[in-house]
């Protein structure tokens, strides 16, 4: 029996690249949702994403392919391809561009410093939008630190976390004063918001008296943002993005708004806060199994409604045994 018995990748948008990791004229190989891609950003600024495998012979794009215009040139026998269209349109030999000549592409959207990459099980076009959040943007904010981690875990088990209040207990050893969560806008709505009050005896982050309040919203399968307020305003902004069975890539762009040097120490004192919290996370993570039936008490958070919000990024066809609680 799998451990973690639900499909790979829920359908939604997921973090392919940072922008600065794709620069105008440059082609990337993609691995992650469990295939290949190639990435390219075209002379008018535009990233595309196509399949990584040139329909003509099978070279990867991503390793040799160079960018002409909006268009990428395959390595091996010179095929451009409209990575926009998925059409073929340049055979350097050829008189005629046979009929079927098409490459796979997927819709892809820059925002909040991520080029994002929509998957959709049965080749849908997106349902929902990605989300902005204003502080990757704002000047009163600057870039912290990014990281990211791979983890033997799924998304939808990193999120469950949310909504698991006893938890927040006995692994993070806050004081929970209050809970309110759920759906933006209606029940099927793609984004959910999350606010915790928390009273916690530390010194690094919270404010008077250990009081701190967490806010957050998930926004479909791949995009998350955090703030907590407390002595210091952090924003994190997370990705998750399926990179195979039983693997995700866990990415953190940790906002902070702009302080003057002497409170740097204070920062990094935050942030190492921050960071322990999630280790202890990772650590259950990496190792627990998804129950379909949980063994719940009253107290703990209501993991059912919050499978059932979830749920909708499975679409019809997906195999959904243990998703649908
Ligand atoms: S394999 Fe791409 S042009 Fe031949
Ligand atoms: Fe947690």
């Amino acid at each position: 029996m799998k451990r973690i018995p639900l499909p790979t990748v829920p359908n939604g948008w997921y973090k392919a690249l940072y922008s600065d990791e794709i620069g105008v004229g440059e082609v990337k190989p993609l691995s992650i949702l469990g295939r290949a891609y190639a990435a390219y950003r075209g002379e008018d600024g535009a990233v595309r994403i196509t399949d990584a495998y040139c329909p003509h012979l099978g070279a990867h794009l991503g390793h040799g392919g160079k960018v002409e215009g909006d268009t990428v040139v395959c390595p091996f026998h010179g095929w451009r391809w409209d990575g926009t269209t998925g059409q073929c349109v340049a055979i350097p030999y050829a008189k005629k561009i046979p009929p079927r000549a098409e490459i796979a592409t997927f819709p892809t959207r820059e925002q909040n410093g991520y080029v994002m990459l929509w998957h959709h099980a049965e080749a849908r076009p997106p349902s929902f939008e990605v989300a902005e959040i204003p502080e990757t943007s704002d000047p009163r904010y600057r870039q912290y630190k990014r990281m990211r981690w791979e983890l033997d875990s799924h998304v939808q088990e990193i999120y469950e976390n949310i909504v698991d209040v006893a938890h927040f207990r006995a692994l993070h050893q806050m004081d929970i004063q209050k809970v309110v969560w759920g759906p933006v806008g209606g029940p099927d709505s793609p984004t959910v918001r999350l606010h915790v009050d928390l009273v916690r005896d530390n010194t690094e982050q919270a404010g008077v008296g250990g009081r701190t309040e967490i806010e957050s919203f998930l926004y479909g399968p791949g995009l998350q943002v955090t703030r907590l307020s407390g002595k210091m305003k952090g924003v994190s902004v997370n990705s998750l993005t399926p990179l195979g069975d039983e693997k995700v890539e866990v990415g953190h762009t940790y906002y902070v708004e702009r302080s003057d040097p002497a409170t740097e120490r204070e920062v990094e004192a935050y942030w190492d806060y921050y960071m322990n919290d999630h280790y202890l996370d990772f650590q259950v993570w990496n190792h627990k199994r998804f129950l379909e039936h949980p063994l719940l008490a009253s107290g703990d958070g209501d993991v059912a409604a919050f499978r059932r919000w979830f749920r909708q990024f499975y679409g019809a066809g997906a195999s959904t045994e243990g998703a649908s609680r």
